[in-house]
Order: structure tokens, then sequence, then C-alpha cells
């Protein structure tokens, strides 16, 4: 399929998407929405996939939602439609997304950043929720994912005042894994990308699930969850190719990758 408003490409086992309106720094509008569901679908079905890198330009990343679509919206439309829904759908993916962020992640753009399984931050790149400037709040997951990535002061702060903060705040608050020379952002990506890839999907898929647990769960129940497909794992030939390997002193031949 053709699409407008992303580029997709493959190399090896890893997919990459850039977000591609650079008239409206990748405003995200419901038609980009739903190319980077189709294509995050496709990834998911493709055996040949293991991790999948979300990146935008060098001045943004992704601006916001898109302020025009939305601008004359009625509540009956926006409730009946529901827009966001499509959204969540990347919050639930099952193969692992890095985010790959230079320039501004803004609104919308945060909210998909935060969205992904990790997100790896230029030193160019500028994080905010600035919908209070718009006279509405974040409406994508901004105000829980937020919270829960950076703790209740910073989140409510950004959310309140509209404040962009720059990479080295959001590295030093949890929001960013890591962050790199603008220059290395997306080599970087794709390299970490890379190395989740090489690794047993199964194992990664089950490790991407018990890490989010911790956001849905109480502790006793998230070690329970933990435990449980823990043990799952050794059903697995993965697991055995994996410990063999080790005790052999060779590389893993995985099956599953
Ligand atoms: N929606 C639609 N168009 C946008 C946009 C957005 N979120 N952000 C930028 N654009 C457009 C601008 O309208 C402009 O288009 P024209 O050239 O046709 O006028 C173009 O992109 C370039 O933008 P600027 O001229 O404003 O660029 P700048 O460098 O001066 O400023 C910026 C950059 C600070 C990011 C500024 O564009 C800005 O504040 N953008 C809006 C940020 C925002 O409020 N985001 C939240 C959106 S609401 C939301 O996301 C809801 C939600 O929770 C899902």
């Amino acid at each position: 399929m053709d699409y407008e408003n992303i580029r997709v490409e493959t190399r090896g086992r890893v997919a990459l998407v850039t977000l591609h309106r650079p008239a409206a720094l990748n405003a995200l509008c419901n038609a980009l929405i739903a190319e980077l569901n189709h294509a995050l679908d496709g990834y998911e079905a493709d055996e040949g996939i293991g991790c999948i890198v979300i990146t935008g330009s060098e001045k943004a990343f992704a601006a916001g939602a898109d302020i025009r679509e939305m601008q004359d919206r009625t509540h009956p439309e926006f409730y009946m439609a529901d827009p966001f829904g499509e959204w969540d759908k990347v919050g639930r993916r099952r193969k692992p997304i890095i985010a790959a962020v230079a320039g501004y992640a803004l609104g919308g753009g945060c909210e998909l950043a935060l969205m992904c399984d990790f997100i790896l931050a230029a030193d160019t790149a500028r994080f905010g929720q600035p919908e209070i400037k718009l006279g509405v709040i974040p409406g994508a997951g901004g105000t829980q994912r937020l919270t829960r990535a950076v703790g209740k002061a910073k989140a409510m702060e950004l959310c309140l005042t509209g404040r962009m903060m720059d990479a080295a705040e959001a590295e030093r608050s949890g929001l960013v894994a890591r962050v790199v020379p603008a220059a290395e952002l997306l080599d970087e990506a794709m390299k970490a990308a890379e190395t989740i890839a090489s690794m047993s999907l199964p194992a990664v898929m089950v490790a991407k699930e018990s890490v989010d647990r911790a956001f849905e769960t109480t502790l006793t129940e998230g070690i329970r969850y933990e435990r449980r497909v823990f043990y799952g794992l050794f059903a697995t030939h993965d697991q055995k190719e994996g410990m063999t390997a080790f005790v052999e002193k060779r590389k893993p031949n995985f099956e599953n990758r």
C-alpha cells in the first residue's frame, strides 16, 4: 500500500516507520494514525519482523494531534467517532516498538511516544503536553502515561502550564531511556532494535507484556504473573537453545527470530 503520511522500510528484522507530514510538523491526523495502524498490523503478522522503530523528522517527532482537524468538532461527533480509540491500538501492540524522537514531541506526539515501549531521544528533543493552551487536556493517554512515567509533580506541572521539557530533563525524569546526539539518533535506535530483534521473539514479547503488567496491577499480582510466564518460557525451544549455547560458550541460534 502507498502511504501519504508515513514512510516505511524494513532493514533485516527491523521495521522503520517515519512519520511524514512535513508541512504540519507531523501533526497526527486521522489518516496518519490509520496508516500507522495499517503498517503495524502488517508487522505484527510478519514473522520476519522482530522490532519496530517509529521516528519523525529532525524538527518534529510530531507536534500533536491535528488541531485543524479537531477545531470544529462537536462533542457528539467526537464521542461517536472516538478517534483516540484508534490511537490506543498503537499502545496495545505485542511486538516491541521504540520511539526515536528528535525535535518536538508535543501533545499527541508526546502521547504517541509514550505508547511505545521506550523512547530514545536526540539532544534536540522537546517534550510537552501543551493542550491546556488550546482550552483542552491531553486526550490520548497523556495525563495517565506521563504521570506514570515521570510522577505526579512533573506531569501535573507540564499538563497545567503547557511548559516543554528538553531532552536532558526528560532523561532525568525517567521519560526517555537514553539521550544521544541528534546525528546518531536513528543509528542508535536501529542498533537497539536490531539487538532486540536478534533475541527469541516469544521471550521478547513476554518480557514486554510482563513489564507492562507493572502499570496495570499490584506488586503481588505482577510478580505472580511474571513467575507464570517465566516458567512458561521453558516450553520453548529457544530457552533450551539459549541456555545450552551459554553452557557450550557459543552464540544461540534462536528458532523464533
Ligand atoms: N496541528 C495542526 N497543524 C500543526 C500542528 C498541529 N498540532 N502543529 C504545527 N502545525 C502546523 C502549523 O499550523 C504550521 O502550518 P502553516 O505553515 O500552514 O501555518 C506548520 O505546522 C508549522 O508550524 P509553526 O509555524 O507553528 O512552527 P514553529 O516552528 O513556529 O512552532 C511549534 C513549532 C511550537 C511546535 C508550534 O507549531 C506549535 O505550538 N504547535 C502546536 C502544538 C500543540 O498544541 N500540540 C497539541 C495539539 S492537541 C493534541 O495533541 C490533543 C491530544 O492530546 C491528542
